[in-house]
């Protein structure tokens, strides 16, 4: 399975910043956002992946992941000339995504906690469908929202519906089998000129082959795309990482873990850090393993 971030977008809601800066560049606590999203694709299992962005951020992204070969990963990026849309994803990942199935993550999420729901999702995928997770919120009308059975089998799905048929959220991580390039291609652009992952999903549904995998409240989805979320956010992990004495995110003591690189890789990695505690805190990971 392949792993596309999709870090462009307007970013309108953090104006004036985004007019010379990329949202997912933007400091959670002490690393950038786009770490998050990139670690989850991570904990999945993922080691080769795609950063979609506009062309002034694809350089940075570059400087900060390189080819990615220091992580055990293949990295590759690819330029989104406008934010067309999320499902535009796939028609620009299509060469990157070549025969496999893939998943996608929203450069601006953030999932924290028990990560079952992705394991399992990774697991039962078998390539073949789609599956999106659920995620209970209070304000459904601001959400694109899913209706499924107990056996997650979706039943409808509604972008802001009015009239919300469940409270479950749809948050930025996708799973699709390789079929997906194909119906991204054919979509229309919606009436605000987007291709939507909401008519991609539609596809599925009409298949009946669109899966729903809940996420309990074990998990916190956190939002990064206004001021307050974003402070918000960074609050919540400075808080956790002070208290566990454990980062959130770290990529390179993830690579370490999920054995993308082995331990002299690892050692390596943090030598050519500056003196920072981000470093200190690798070299203790590598001490206690
Ligand atoms: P959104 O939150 O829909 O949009 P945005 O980030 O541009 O912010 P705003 O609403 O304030 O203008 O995007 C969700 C994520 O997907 C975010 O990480 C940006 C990314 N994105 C793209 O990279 N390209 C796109 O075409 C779209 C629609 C989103």
């Amino acid at each position: 399975m392949k792993g596309i971030v999709l870090a462009g977008g307007a970013g309108s809601r953090l104006y004036p910043i985004t007019q010379v800066y990329s949202k997912q560049l933007a400091m959670i606590y002490d690393k950038p956002l786009i770490y998050f999203p990139l670690s989850l694709l991570m904990l999945g299992g993922i080691k080769e992946a795609l950063i979609i962005s506009n062309t002034e951020t694809i350089p940075l992204y570059q400087k900060l992941f390189g080819n990615g070969n220091h992580l055990g990963m293949n990295i590759e990026y690819k330029v989104q000339a406008a934010p067309n849309g999320i499902a535009e994803s796939f028609v620009l990942g299509d060469e990157f995504i070549g025969n496999e199935s893939v998943a996608l993550v929203l450069g601006d999420n953030i999932f924290y906690g028990k990560l079952d729901f992705l394991y399992n999702a990774v697991k039962n995928h078998n390539e073949n469908g789609g599956i999106i997770f659920a995620y209970q919120v209070t304000d459904p009308e601001r959400y694109g929202i899913v209706e499924f059975d107990n056996s997650g089998n979706a039943i409808s799905i509604e972008e802001k519906p009015k009239n919300p048929k469940s409270d479950y959220a749809v948050p930025g991580l996708y799973i699709y089998d390789n079929s997906v390039v194909e119906i991204s291609k054919n979509l229309k652009p919606s009436a605000r000129g987007e291709l939507e992952i909401t008519d991609v999903n539609k596809v599925y549904l009409e298949q009946k082959n669109l899966r729903v995998e809940k996420i309990g409240r074990g998990v916190a989805w956190l939002d990064t795309g206004t001021p307050k979320s974003l402070l918000q956010a960074a609050n919540f992990f400075g808080v956790i990482e002070e208290r566990q004495g454990l980062k959130v995110a770290c990529i390179e003591e993830i690579a370490f873990a999920k054995n993308f690189i082995n331990r002299v890789e690892f050692e390596n990695l943090i030598d050519a850090m500056p003196k920072s505690d981000y470093k200190d805190y690798l070299v203790r990971v590598l001490k206690h393993s």
